[in-house]
C-alpha cells in the first residue's frame, strides 16, 4: 500500500482522522509535527518562537525527506504547512480534506479546550489572520492533491470509508 497523507487547513482534523483510521484499519499512523517535535526535543510553538517559521519550514522538508525514503504502508498526517514541500508526491497518496473556514473556525473554538488548541498553533491568531491564511491556500491545497475529500458535516466512518475507497481506486 502506498502511504496516504492528509493534508490541510489547521484544525479540520487530520491528526484525530489519522489515528481513527488506524484504529479501524490496523495501519499505523504517524503526525509530521510529532515528529518534528520529536527529533528537536522542542514543542512546535517554541521552534516558531526561538528559531523562526522558515527553520520550522526547513524541518518539514527534512521530514519529508525521511518520510519519502523510510516510511512505508502508513497513515501520515500533516501539519497545515507541510504540503509546500517540494517532494510531496515521493511520500504517498495526498488526500486534502476540505471544509468552509467557518466550519474549522467552528471546529477549533468550540472544541472542550479551545483554549490550548489556539495556542499552540502560532499561526492561528485571530480570526482574520487565519482565514486570510485559509484563502490564500485553499487553491494550493487543490494543486497538490491526489484526492479531495470534503469532510464538512461527515461522521469519521463516513469520512474514513471515502477516504479508502478513493485511495484504493487511485
Ligand atoms: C501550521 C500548522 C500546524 C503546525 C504549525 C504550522 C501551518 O499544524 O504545523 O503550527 O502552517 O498551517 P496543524 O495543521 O496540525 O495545526
Amino acid at each position: 500500500m502506498d502511504n496516504i497523507l492528509l493534508i490541510g487547513f489547521m484544525g479540520v482534523g487530520k491528526g484525530t482522522l489519522a489515528r481513527a483510521m488506524a484504529a479501524k484499519t490496523d495501519i499505523y499512523a504517524i503526525d509530521t509535527d510529532d515528529l518534528i517535535e520529536s527529533l528537536t526535543n522542542m514543542k512546535i510553538k517554541k521552534i516558531f518562537k526561538k528559531k523562526g517559521e522558515s527553520y520550522f519550514r526547513s524541518l518539514e522538508q527534512k521530514t519529508a525527506d525521511w518520510l519519502a525514503t523510510s516510511v512505508k504502508n502508513s497513515i501520515i498526517s500533516t501539519g497545515g504547512g507541510f504540503y509546500k514541500v517540494k517532494n510531496i508526491k515521493d511520500i504517498g497518496t495526498v488526500v486534502y480534506l476540505q471544509a468552509d473556514f467557518d466550519w474549522i473556525y467552528q471546529r477549533i473554538t468550540k472544541s472542550k479546550n479551545a483554549k490550548k488548541k489556539i495556542k499552540k498553533r502560532p499561526l492561528f491568531k485571530s480570526y482574520e489572520d487565519a482565514k486570510k491564511l485559509y484563502e490564500s491556500r485553499s487553491k494550493e491545497y487543490e494543486k497538490v492533491a491526489d484526492i479531495i475529500v470534503n469532510v464538512q458535516n461527515k461522521s469519521t466512518n463516513e469520512i474514513i470509508e471515502e477516504i479508502l475507497a478513493k485511495t484504493l481506486q487511485s
